[in-house]
């Protein structure tokens, strides 16, 4: 589909766009905010695990990685179905798809892997009251937002923004699905003193993948082999999930992603948003940033 089809109005997309609704201030899609009783009153497993990020942060990268781990770097076992299929998305119901993935995952069999872009929160107080495993993945807000901005042209899920400016404007005034970057990651980091969540950060995952995904290990108390722990290494690179069709959504409905005019894997590149943030844009961004971050000890690399 061509970009400018994608733009036409149709009742779906325009039903999408107007129903970016908010549960306690926080803006959602139409679906989330439609089936909002069951999402809060999901009932967790003890041996669920939990992955929680902000949207375009490397929620599909850690879901391959927490597949490997759970499938002792059998890479054919996590071939066995789409990212989309293996790990439900807690919150969403997509339009290709008969039931929610919340009705998915209420029929999957344990262990489940269990994916969500809520802020800490709104997450169903079933996960928290048993203290279960999470894994949270943060992202730096600049190449989040780039991505985030890419998202939405390839995506009919989202609007379509004009241009990175307007896209620019939103995501700091936390006008975009899941709500304010700052907020989300302020939140998570502030649960994770008083829950079981493992906080990782994209850049340090791209920069030493052996040592964060050592960390996971403990965290879940799982050991493995040097070699089962390379081969996890290499399944789970950029390149070879670029190429995996289990892996980068390429076997969706074009309708939902289409790739030609983003690729879901673009770039896996920390560091990517100075191709597109202008030197005003920047230094704007840096200063909105520090006042937003104020008094936080959260910090990030925005390259590596
Ligand atoms: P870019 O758009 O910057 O390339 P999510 O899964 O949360 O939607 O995040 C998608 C982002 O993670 C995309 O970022 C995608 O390319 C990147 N990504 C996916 N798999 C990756 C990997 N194995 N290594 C590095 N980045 C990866």
């Amino acid at each position: 589909m061509a970009k400018n089809e994608k733009n036409a109005p149709t009742m779906d997309k325009i039903s999408t766009l107007l129903d970016i609704l908010d549960i306690d201030g926080v803006p959602v899609l139409v679906s989330t905010k439609e089936m909002w009783d069951k999402i809060y009153n999901f009932p967790a497993r003890p041996d669920d695990l939990i992955l929680a990020t902000y949207p375009k942060s490397g929620t599909t990268w850690m879901q391959e990685i927490l597949d490997m781990i759970q499938n002792d770097g059998d890479v054919e076992k996590c071939k066995r179905d789409s990212s989309l299929e293996r790990c439900p998305l807690l919150e969403l119901k997509f339009p290709h798809k008969e039931k929610t993935d919340l009705e998915i995952a209420l029929e999957m069999s344990s262990p489940r892997l269990i994916k969500t872009h809520l802020p800490s929160h709104l997450v169903p107080p079933s996960i928290w009251k048993e203290n279960y495993k999470i894994i949270y993945v943060a992202r730096n807000a600049k190449d989040c937002l780039v991505s985030y901005y890419h998202f939405h042209r390839m995506t009919s899920l989202l609007y379509d923004p004009q241009n990175l400016e307007e896209f620019y404007e939103e995501f700091m005034s936390g006008k975009v699905a899941y709500g304010s970057w700052f907020d989300h990651v302020k939140g998570w980091w502030a649960a994770k003193d008083t829950h079981q969540i493992l906080y990782l950060f994209y850049e340090d995952i791209k920069k030493d993948p052996k040592r964060e995904i050592e960390k996971i290990l403990k965290f879940l108390e799982k050991d493995v082999s040097e070699e089962v722990l390379n081969k996890i290494i290499y399944h789970t690179s950029f390149d070879v999930m670029k190429q995996n069709p289990m892996a980068n959504y390429t076997t969706l409905p074009t309708s939902l992603m289409d790739h030609s005019i983003s690729p879901f894997m673009r770039k896996g590149m920390p560091g990517d948003w100075k191709n597109y943030f202008t030197v005003a844009q920047n230094e704007e961004f840096d200063k909105d940033y520090q006042k937003k971050m104020a008094g936080s000890t959260l910090t990030f690399r925005t390259e590596i």
